[in-house]
């Protein structure tokens, strides 16, 4: 069984490989805004919400598990030597588990910020068993607008300044995050969930993750999750805790 599931450093685009062992540098909502989309101060992601589909705030997407008062908890387990300044969530859809996280941040984590890399085009279940299909929002030319209610639903709770989203694939996310060497202390993936995927975000998130961090996914409940997940404690030796239906894995300090 080989040590490294995917090697980290083999990025397609033309950059240095950075040194892995560099300490781990501060990273802000500023920096990744500016990188992605220009300077915010000039003109913010979040300006334009409105402008190609009108959505009305709505929260009412029934299948989210991580609340505010299971983050606040969860987060108490990063090792006592961090800065929470980094979260990163793949899969956020109409942004309630964001806007949790987000809520969480602004109040007790002052300069921290979260980032959702999500392609906003929905997971097996919505496509063929149209499970939550009105909330993934479909145009009648094919393509699912629920980005736009997620823009919509970060603008309404006041988190335009903590929350950035990411309009890719949860691949393409770890490979920016490598290529900057943004390392985040809290890691919460609910993507697809679809099995061999998992494991593949599993250890390239892994590998991002600050040492001292913690990396947290939703659907323990899920044969697939539990699959990819137990196979990658077992590989690399880990523990795996839960609390509720969520999962938790510690990344040791050294
Ligand atoms: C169940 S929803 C997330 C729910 C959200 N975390 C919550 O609790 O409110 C799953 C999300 O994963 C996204 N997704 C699925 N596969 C993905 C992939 N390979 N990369 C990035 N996002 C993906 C979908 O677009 C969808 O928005």
């Amino acid at each position: 069984m080989p040590e490294e599931i995917i090697d980290l450093n083999a990025i397609v685009v033309n950059r240095q490989p950075i040194n892995p062992l560099n300490t781990p540098k501060e990273v802000t909502f500023n920096q990744v805004h500016s990188i992605l989309y220009g300077d915010p101060s000039t003109k913010l992601i979040y300006d334009s919400a409105q402008k190609y589909f009108n959505k009305a705030f709505d929260p009412s997407y029934p299948n989210t598990s991580l609340k505010k008062e299971l983050f606040s908890l969860i987060i108490q387990k990063i090792h006592a030597s961090l800065k929470l300044q980094f979260v990163v969530e793949i899969g956020s859809f109409t942004g309630n588990s964001a806007s949790n996280i987000g809520n969480v941040l602004k109040k007790s984590y002052p300069g921290s910020f979260l980032l959702c890399i999500d392609t906003w085009l929905g997971d097996l279940n919505m496509w063929v068993n149209k499970g939550v299909w009105q909330h993934l929002s479909v145009s009648e030319d094919g393509r699912p607008t629920v980005y736009y209610q997620f823009l919509t639903n970060i603008v309404k709770q006041n988190l335009t300044k903590i929350v950035l989203p990411a309009s890719m694939t949860s691949i393409i996310g770890a490979r920016f995050l490598q290529t900057y060497q943004f390392h985040p202390q809290v890691i919460y993936l609910d993507s697809a969930h679809e099995q061999g995927e998992t494991l593949i975000e599993l250890s390239l998130y892994w590998n991002l993750l600050q040492p001292g961090g913690i990396l947290i996914g939703d659907d323990w409940s899920w044969r697939s999750v539990r699959c990819d997940v137990k196979k990658f404690s077992y590989m690399k030796n880990l523990t795996i805790q839960h609390v509720e239906n969520t999962w938790v894995i510690k990344k040791p300090i050294n």
